[in-house]
């Protein structure tokens, strides 16, 4: 599978995919995304990431320059021009070109920007051996109102406190907040089964993204009648937990065995988490068979 972006109307390999140095997007960040996967050559859920693509894009002021049809139709022309393979999907809309200057209404014409690449490969065994995460403090754009909840471009926050995770031989940060409450990971969301075998996690407050698979998740927990409570969790949710895993577009659902070096349970994925991850690829196949269906127009 080849690498292609769509710039401007233009599909170009990616090393060769050129924006403009005054578009508000390379100069300061200033810009949404979403990240989206396909199984089997077909997107996953991209109806609900367009979706939340126009909500972040009007949170900070940006009106999306192209409908979700349209960005539908350069997705699946990237996608037909790049070849068979599962793909990562990133579509990105910038507020577009101005003069250099830090006003947001000087800029003109949101760009939208999309590219697909082959879908990176994950750590061997990650979902069968699961991961360790490590907690850090950590403050974001998105946590002050004008952008909360917004999957905005400027992800240095989540990518530094990523960095001293890994320095500290984590797979993943999870993300603490000013008031010492867990919030979710630097690309991904965070769930604990605790003692009692209730499912908990953060709630899609100003401060974490509404995640997609976190939705999905929930859905098919609510399904196998697990007691669910969105609630504010703190570390010792975590260190104390019989189970605990995070969930992201790209990594589905990923056990968590280690926080901070303090294990998890028995320090295995559990059996809840396997259920959970085993429901949702369940899920995605449906989804992704149905969605096939009717893209050939069979019904
Ligand atoms: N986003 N929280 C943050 C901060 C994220 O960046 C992501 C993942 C998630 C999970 O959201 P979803 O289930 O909709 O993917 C939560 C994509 C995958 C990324 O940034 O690569």
């Amino acid at each position: 599978m080849r690498a292609l972006a769509w710039v401007d109307g233009e599909v170009l390999p990616v090393e060769r995919a050129r924006l403009p140095l005054l578009d508000r997007g390379v100069l300061y960040g200033d810009g949404v995304f979403e990240v989206v996967r396909t199984y089997g050559g077909r997107p996953f859920a991209l109806d609900e990431h367009l979706a939340r693509l126009e909500r972040s894009a009007s949170r900070i002021g940006i009106a999306l320059p192209a409908t979700a049809a349209d960005i539908d139709a350069v997705v699946e022309r990237l996608l037909r021009e790049a070849g068979a393979g599962d793909a990562y999907v990133r579509i990105i809309v910038t507020r577009g070109e101005g003069p250099i200057g830090y006003d947001p209404s000087a800029a003109r014409d949101p760009r939208l920007v999309v590219l697909v690449a082959p879908l990176p490969p994950l750590p061997a065994g990650l979902h069968e051996n699961g991961a360790e995460v490590r907690l850090v403090p950590c403050s974001r754009p998105t946590d002050e109102a004008r952008a909360a909840g917004a999957k905005v471009s400027d992800y240095l926050a989540n990518l530094l406190a990523l960095a001293e995770a890994r320095r500290a031989g984590a797979y993943e940060a999870v993300l603490v907040g000013p008031a010492g409450e867990v919030l979710e990971g630097a690309s991904s969301n965070v769930f604990v089964v605790d003692e009692q075998g209730r499912l908990r996690t953060p709630p899609t407050s100003a401060r974490i993204l509404a995640g997609i698979t976190r939705a999905h998740v929930l859905e098919v927990a609510r399904a196998a009648r697990l007691v669910v409570e969105q609630r504010v969790l703190f570390p010792p949710d975590l260190y104390g937990a019989r189970e605990a895993f995070i969930t992201s577009t790209l990594r589905e659902v990923v056990p968590v065995v280690r926080v901070d070096g303090w294990t998890v349970g028995d320090g295995r994925p559990g059996p809840v988490t396997r259920a959970l991850l085993a429901a949702l690829r369940e899920r995605i196949a449906a989804a992704v068979r149905r969605e096939r269906t009717r893209s050939m127009g069979v019904h």
